[in-house]
């Protein structure tokens, strides 16, 4: 198992972003069972006040806080809450993303850019930033959530998805540097093909041959599961990752091996 937070005093808070569903639902679930306080966010409050009755039996102190991690005021409003409610932060996972569109370039928008642009980049900075009062009092751990699609190549995302989570690993090296004094550590995560419900519900439209090659890409042969690709964060986020920092860690059934 990996190092519990020390909870003989004050447990240690995390945050978690887009975590009404998928991976941040799994990572909050898990880090919730491995003692920490969590704090959960994501834009719609319907999805994620359900996600915060489905934790709350095994999570002590949760909170919930509606806020667009591309919206630099409601990050503000929800790094206010967890000043009032928890008094610290420790842990911060930059999850919130994801792709809205597969388009060519030529049939992008400028505005598709700059939405994927601000949602899988621009948000973690700007979480990052509002954390470092938080942070820089005792250390602490930042992890982005990337994809293989910015380590390697995607055979479904478009091009402002693979330059956006490029830059997320960009991000976090250069971060890691400029934090390390501090003894924050910055890390990225790169899921490959992940089973989410938003994930699962597109594969079903797929034709069948369209799945089979998608897998036969995957030496493993299969999609990950949330709970791993959480289990992956958990580590990165946990004192068992207290020498790492400015990685970024593949998990993806050896799609890409970097
Ligand atoms: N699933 C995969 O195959 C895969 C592979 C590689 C990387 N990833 C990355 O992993 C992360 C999670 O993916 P997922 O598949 O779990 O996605 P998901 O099931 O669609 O969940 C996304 C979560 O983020 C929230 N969210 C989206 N945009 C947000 C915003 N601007 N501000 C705050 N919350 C926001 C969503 O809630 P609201 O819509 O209510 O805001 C939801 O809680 C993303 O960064 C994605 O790019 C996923």
């Amino acid at each position: 198992m990996h190092s519990s937070p020390d909870s003989a005093v004050r447990p240690k808070v995390a945050l978690v972003t887009g975590a009404s569903r998928g991976i941040g639902l799994a990572t909050a679930r898990l880090l919730a069972g491995r003692g920490y306080r969590v704090v959960i966010s994501a834009r719609g409050e319907e999805g994620l006040a359900e996600a915060a009755d489905q934790l709350r039996p095994f999570a002590p102190g949760l909170c919930h806080c509606a806020a667009d991690a591309t919206d630099p005021a409601a990050v503000a409003r929800l790094m206010g809450l967890i000043q009032q409610r928890c008094g610290r932060l420790d842990v911060l996972i930059n999850n919130a993303g994801g792709s809205h569109h597969g388009r060519p370039l030529d049939a992008m928008s400028p505005e598709d850019w700059e939405l994927t642009l601000r949602q899988n980049l621009t948000a973690a900075s700007l979480a990052c930033r509002a954390a470092l009062p938080f942070l820089k009092v005792q250390g602490g751990a930042i992890v982005n959530v990337a994809s293989l699609a910015g380590r390697q190549r995607s055979l479904v995302a478009a091009c402002d998805y693979a330059a956006a989570k490029a830059g997320l690993i960009g991000f976090t090296r250069q971060l890691a540097l400029e934090l390390a004094p501090w003894q924050i550590r910055v890390n990225a995560i790169a899921p490959g093909l992940t089973g989410t419900e938003r994930v699962d519900g597109r594969w079903q439209d797929l034709p069948e041959d369209e799945r089979r090659s998608r897998l036969a890409a995957i030496p493993m042969g299969r999609a990950g599961r949330p709970s791993e690709i959480a289990e992956a964060i958990s580590f990165l986020a946990s004192d068992a990752a207290s020498y790492i920092t400015g990685a970024t860690l593949d998990v993806n059934g050896g799609a890409f091996m970097g």
